[in-house]
């Protein structure tokens, strides 16, 4: 069963430091996906720590199959929503693919982007291959979150999206790769990284060996803090994905209620007396 929610208490901003302060003081860290001011308001009233504007929008609200067509105007868009509706929650922006991969420059220039959006820090995904763009990045005050692991943008050299870390050694996707890609992103100068789609127990020890927050999706209940898409925790899409949870199935409730509103459009008992104008 899950956890009984805190009574509401005062809560103030949560902060870039406020990353390393949790993991230092071993609170853990709870992150959702949001991409609308909607969205955002409630998420924020619910008390997350911190609203991934993900490139998940594709998949969940622009009905694509993958991350790789989202574009950097329209992660600015969802970005410049979110921001404006959440008043505590630290704001995420997640550069998509194409946006951060050419060159470290092209990264400052995105995240520059994104910044000025209303993100707080922007998140990339990739390790070894992402340091140099990681620390360009920061060394113009940028904070970054990085994201290993399952990539949801090397979908294709993946070959869809795989668990990764089931085998030793150093070749993409290899346990020792994996952990030489955290300790790379940590010396770039992230302020957390997401290991996403990775055995518990690798996810336990790039925990353990980082001084830096691991955020988790996918990967066992050691990491510092868990992230997850919004619409699979409301029960919004209608993927059953064994690493996610439905805290609530609201896909019945709005198919119930629209169309409960449609059968009343059609017997013309909607609008009735009370609703209409005189
Ligand atoms: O885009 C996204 O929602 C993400 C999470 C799955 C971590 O990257």
């Amino acid at each position: 069963m899950s956890a009984t929610p805190d009574p509401p208490r005062e809560r103030r901003k949560f902060t870039v430091p406020d990353l390393a302060r949790a993991k230092a003081e071993g609170r853990r860290i709870a992150m959702i996906t949001a991409y609308d001011a909607t969205f955002a308001r409630l998420v924020d009233e619910a008390g997350v720590d911190c609203i991934l504007v993900g490139d998940s929008v594709g998949m969940v609200v622009q009905g694509v199959p993958t991350t790789i067509p989202v574009e950097l105007d329209e992660m600015a868009y969802h970005v410049r929503s979110v921001a404006r509706a959440r008043t505590k929650a630290l704001v995420v922006g997640d550069l998509p693919f194409g946006s951060y991969q050419v060159s470290p420059q092209q990264g400052v220039e995105s995240s520059v982007t994104l910044m000025k959006a209303g993100a707080e820090c922007v998140k990339l995904e990739g390790g070894i291959a992402m340091a140099d763009t990681i620390a360009a990045i920061t060394r113009v005050d940028i904070p970054v979150v990085a994201h290993i692991g399952l990539t949801p943008q090397s979908y294709h050299r993946m070959g869809g999206h795989k668990v990764q870390g089931r085998t030793e050694g150093r070749e993409a996707g290899g346990r020792d790769r994996l952990l030489d890609d955290a300790h790379a992103v940590e010396q770039a100068g992230a302020c957390a990284v997401v290991v996403e789609g990775v055995p518990l127990d690798l996810a336990a020890e790039i925990t353990e060996k980082l001084s830096i927050p691991t955020i988790g999706i996918g990967a066992g209940v050691h990491c510092d803090g868990q992230v997850l898409v919004l619409h699979d925790v409301l029960g919004l899409s209608d993927l059953r994905l064994t690493f996610t949870r439905r805290y609530a199935d609201l896909r019945d409730e709005v198919v119930r209620a629209t169309a409960a509103y449609a059968a009343d459009v059609r017997a013309g008992t909607w609008p009735d007396e009370a609703h209409s104008f005189r």
